[in-house]
């Protein structure tokens, strides 16, 4: 018998849960405009909206941050986090930024122009986001096997390389910004891009003079992906696996919110001083000066230490096997689930878990504000609210997939939790076929709509 993994760390203080019943969520949710971010956070019994920022850092994170030096300019905690950057991703240049889209928003007001086109693995929202505001055009080019959930393939966040070449040949090199690869790729599912991939593009960029940005949020979750799945990486180190990644890009943009493990901070890295120069402008007028960016002397020095400690192959295997486990949980109950499992989360089909609700009444939406009502477990549309409109048509934009993500903070939940979570949406899927109508846009922002939006059931 194989024995077990169990969290490799134990707890040392706890955080109180809120309960509350059936009746009060339905009072809650209608009053939150069927919205799950406008709930308060003790309206929410379990809560997987996100992986971002909600992640528990360790003792030796909490001990640093009292060692963070504030100095202005050229801080102790500066100097620690820019050894850390530079070892484990190889970029001599960094700026700090309050989290990952201020990266992108300092980096992109260098790279991205009105008219430019920007292809890449299914762009997060945020960076869809910035690419779109500035008048310029994001393409998906992702493998199309990222719209089969159940197609069993180990690297389904790759970039279809034909796709991406047709996307270079058909504009000139000025007006593509840069090629962006998100590792792991999140919007479509967590899941995790091949070193092979990451190498074509490189010399697809080097063929077509073009820039090649990592979106890292995920890269250590994306490396232990590569070293369970990748032949010729099995033996290797995860951080090894981590630098070469990185090896083949010309900058990268982190939410350190995600893999770095603490609840604020952001960076860009650069291979090249002087697009480094031109950002430094940009950071300066949004973030702060260019030794910390919008972040405290101690968020950087709890970064330096979280980049080694969400990097550890004892807690990557614990982190990626506890997702999988609550995907097993629900697919053992014949719940639609996307496969393979992600590295962040649970992604449930929701056009089929809840089959009688319409494209138009937004399927994903309704069946986060069902599984709310039954367990106070809060999840997050990823479907045709988070697409947006397009900026052209203004017409919805419905993906392929239309999922409910569950997104496991880091070190915060145990498998207790999580059965929990696969017990209460066993009851929505019961209950499945009483459920027919889905919800209706009252109010929506022009951009990024899902985090304000109002809706009404239907
Ligand atoms: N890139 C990716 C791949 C992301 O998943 C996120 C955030 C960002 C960039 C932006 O980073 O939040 O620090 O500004 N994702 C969160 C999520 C919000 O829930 O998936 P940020």
């Amino acid at each position: 018998m194989e024995l077990p993994f169990t969290e490799p760390f134990k707890i040392k203080m706890v955080e109180n849960l809120y309960k509350s019943t059936k009746e009060q969520r339905e009072t809650w949710i209608k009053d939150a405009s069927y919205n799950l971010f406008n709930l308060k956070s003790e309206q929410v019994y379990i809560d997987l909206l996100t992986d971002s920022g909600t992640g528990a850092m360790s003792d030796k994170q909490w001990s640093a941050m009292l060692l963070g030096d504030e100095s202005y300019a050229g801080a102790s905690s500066y100097y620690n986090l820019k050894e850390s950057i530079k070892d484990l991703t190889g970029f001599n240049f960094f700026l700090p930024t309050h989290q990952g889209r201020a990266a992108e928003n300092v980096l992109f007001s260098v790279l991205v122009k009105e008219g430019d086109i920007v292809p890449g693995n299914s762009h997060f929202d945020t960076t869809k986001g910035h690419i779109e505001f500035r008048k310029a055009r994001a393409v998906d080019c992702t493998v199309d096997s990222a719209a089969d959930p159940e197609a069993w393939y180990p690297f389904k966040g790759n970039v279809d390389i034909e796709k991406l070449e047709a996307v270079l040949r058909r504009y000139p090199p000025d007006k593509i910004s840069c090629i962006i690869i998100t590792i792991t790729n999140n919007t479509s599912g967590g899941q995790p891009v091949s070193m092979a991939n990451l190498r074509e593009v490189r010399s697809l960029a080097d063929r077509y003079g073009v820039k090649f940005i990592i979106d890292a949020a995920r890269f250590a979750e994306n490396a232990y992906f590569i070293k369970m799945r990748e032949p010729g990486y099995a033996e290797k180190d995860i951080r090894e696996i981590a630098r070469e990644m990185f090896s083949y890009a010309d900058g990268m943009t982190m939410s350190s919110k995600k893999d770095a493990i603490v609840n604020m901070g952001g960076f860009i890295g650069f291979r090249d001083e002087e697009l480094f120069r031109l950002a430094s402008t940009y950071n300066i007028i949004y973030e702060g000066f260019i030794t910390y960016g919008g972040m405290s002397g101690r968020d950087m020095n709890a970064l330096a230490r979280g980049l080694y400690e969400g990097t550890d192959l004892l807690y990557l295997e614990y982190r990626i096997k506890q997702v999988a486990w609550l995907g097993t949980r629900i697919k053992e109950y014949g719940m639609p689930v996307l496969e393979p499992f992600g590295g962040h989360a649970v992604f449930i089909d929701s056009k089929k878990f809840l089959p009688y609700v319409p494209k138009e009444e937004f399927p994903a939406q309704t069946l986060a504000v069902e599984l709310y009502i039954e367990g106070g477990v809060r999840g997050a549309e990823i479907g045709a609210l988070m697409a947006d409109r397009d900026p052209v048509t203004r017409e919805n934009r419905y993906p392929n997939v239309e999922m409910m993500r569950l997104a496991i903070p880091r070190r915060v939940y145990t498998n207790n939790h999580l059965e929990y979570v696969a017990s209460a949406l066993r009851l929505v899927f019961d209950r499945r076929d009483r459920i027919k109508r889905g919800v209706k846009i009252k109010w929506e922002a022009p951009i990024l709509r899902h985090f304000t939006i109002g809706l009404e059931r239907l």
